[in-house]
Parts: C-alpha cells; structure tokens; sequence
C-alpha cells in the first residue's frame, strides 16, 4: 500500500480519489486535511499548493503536478531540487487549451469583440468577414499543447506560424526557432497566442519592444503564464490601437485583484485561468504508473528539468 496526498483547491478530490483508487487498488488518496501518517505519504499529485506543505512529508519521492506549468511548485524554496517533479499535461487539457485558443482565434479573426462593442453601442456596423487563410496566427511554444493548438488552428484553415526554442518540424505550420521570436514571425502575426511556460526566459517577454514589432491592429491570446507580459506595456498598445484586442486567461496575480486595470479595459476579454484542466478518467491511469515507477526506481516521464525550469 502506498498513500498519495491530493491538494488542489480547483480539482475534485472525491473523483480523482475514486478514479485513482479504481485504477491502482494499492494506492490510497488523502486529502491535505485528513492526510493520516505523514511518514506514509510517498507521493503528491498537487496543484499549486501552499509552499511548505509538501515539506511536512519525509517519505515523499515524487511530486506529480496537476497541469503543464509547474511554476508554483519551482518557485516553493522548501521543495528540494532532488524532489522529482512530474507534469500532467493529459488529453483534456491538450483538448481543452486547444479548443480556448480555437474559440477566441476565431472570435477574434471574426472582430466580435469590436460587434460586441458596437450592439452595445446599438450601432449597426459592418464589418466585413473574412476568410481564415486571411489570418496569420503565431503560436509561441510547441509542446505537447502548444503543438496541438497550432494544428488545430491550422486545420481550422488559419495561416499558422510557430515558434519554440528547438527546432521542430510539423505539416501545415511554418515552424521558427531560436532563443528569441525572430521578427519574420512576429511581423506577420495578425494573432500571437502564447504558449510558453514561466521561466526566467520567459518572464517579461512580451514587453513593448516585441508588441511594436506585432502587426498595427495585430491581438494577443496569453494562456501560458501572466509572468510573459509587461502589463504596463500591454495596456499602453491597447491604449494606442497598435493591439485591437487581448484575450488573457493567466495573470501575474490570480485571482486578479478587483483593483486592476485589465476588469474594465474594453479591448481586453479575460477569463479566470480556465482554458484547460486534467481530467481524472484520462489521467489515472499515468499517475498510478508514475508512482509504481517510483517506488521501482525507475525514469519518471515528463520531469520538470530544474536547469531548463519547466
Ligand atoms: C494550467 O495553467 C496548467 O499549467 O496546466
């Protein structure tokens, strides 16, 4: 018998509880509250949980995030780097993160925001549609997800570009790489959707530079990590028209305080970080194998590599 902690203050415990019990009858699921022996917890599946908490646990041999970006655990000092951490990125997240991207791609390829303006306004405007080979998408990171998006979009029958740190090779998206988005990409977006995990690579990339660079009239999808944008540069190519629209589901902050500035700006929609989650079905069966492989000795996959930082 092995006993797996469970912190996530947006998952269901009770469904993952049944769901990995189901799969793995060894494993028993407890909550933070009603946690039993601390000395018998070998493994956590968390999302974003309090720092420190994980530190209560001596036994502990691997960390299994629940979700791609594990930033609120890399940035937690009493989780020691020899601690493995795990990324769950399973089939509904890739689908659900797609499908956000899809929607707003299109909402925003479509200008509903400004048709939504404009009902309020009571004003009949027409502004013309036009196809989606019309509109160049830069999709920045292509991995498991950022891949998926960009496939999805190229589908959809978007001109896709991609850009990820390593090359890659992909049908239907003209993939760049390199350490920085070369201009050729950042030129021809109509749309830049970020996909990039918070690294210190990340953290401030989009900045008024890069969004000069972006298309006059370009738009901004950030579903990576809040830390990507200078929000003081945000709102200021909003406030001048050179970006028509921002669609944000992550920010620097979450919740995001009632005070900020992005509630009531009108070229930004924002959702409260909920463009993808793990389902318990799909991922029960990956997290029962990680710990089997654990407790074994043996390569956990999908790692969170510390010097990279994700
Ligand atoms: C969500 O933000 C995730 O990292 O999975």
């Amino acid at each position: 018998m092995t006993t797996l902690l469970f912190h996530s203050d947006l998952d269901d415990f009770t469904t993952w509880k049944e769901a990995i019990e189901r799969t793995a009858p060894s494993i028993t699921v407890r909550s933070t509250q009603d946690a039993g022996a601390l000395e018998a917890v070998t493994a956590a599946l968390v999302w974003a949980p309090p720092p420190g908490l994980l530190r209560r646990f001596p036994n502990l041999k691997v960390v299994i995030n629940l979700g791609a970006g594990a930033d609120s655990l890399l940035r937690d000092p009493t989780i020691p780097p020899s601690l493995p951490i795990v990324r769950l990125t399973d089939r509904a997240l890739i689908d659900t993160v797609a499908d956000y991207v899809l929607l707003y791609a299109l909402a925003l390829h479509r200008r509903q925001p400004e048709l939504a303006a404009a009902q309020r306004a009571q004003q009949w405007t027409f502004l013309p549609p036009t196809p989606t080979a019309m509109t160049r998408i830069g999709v920045m990171g292509l991995g498991a997800i950022g891949g998926e998006t960009a496939r999805r979009l190229a589908a959809q029958g978007f001109k896709v570009m991609g850009w990820a740190r390593r090359p890659r090779e992909m049908t239907g998206v003209e993939c760049f790489h390199g350490l920085a988005p070369p201009d050729l990409f950042l030129t021809q977006s109509d749309i830049l959707v970020n996909l990039l995990p918070a690294t210190a690579q990340t953290e401030n990339l989009i900045d008024s530079p890069l969004l000069g660079r972006l298309k006059p009239g370009a738009a901004l999808i950030n579903v990576g990590r809040g830390s990507a944008i200078v929000e003081a540069d945000l709102l200021a190519a909003l406030d001048m028209g050179h970006l028509r629209h921002a669609v944000l589901d992550v920010f620097r902050t979450e919740p995001l305080p009632d005070s900020h500035a992005f509630w009531t700006h009108p070229r930004i929609t924002l959702t409260p970080h909920n463009a993808g989650l793990c389902h318990p079905e799909l991922s029960a069966g990956f997290v029962a194998d990680v710990i089997a492989r654990s407790l074994g000795g043996e390569a956990l996959p999908s790692c969170v590599d510390r010097i990279a930082g994700y």
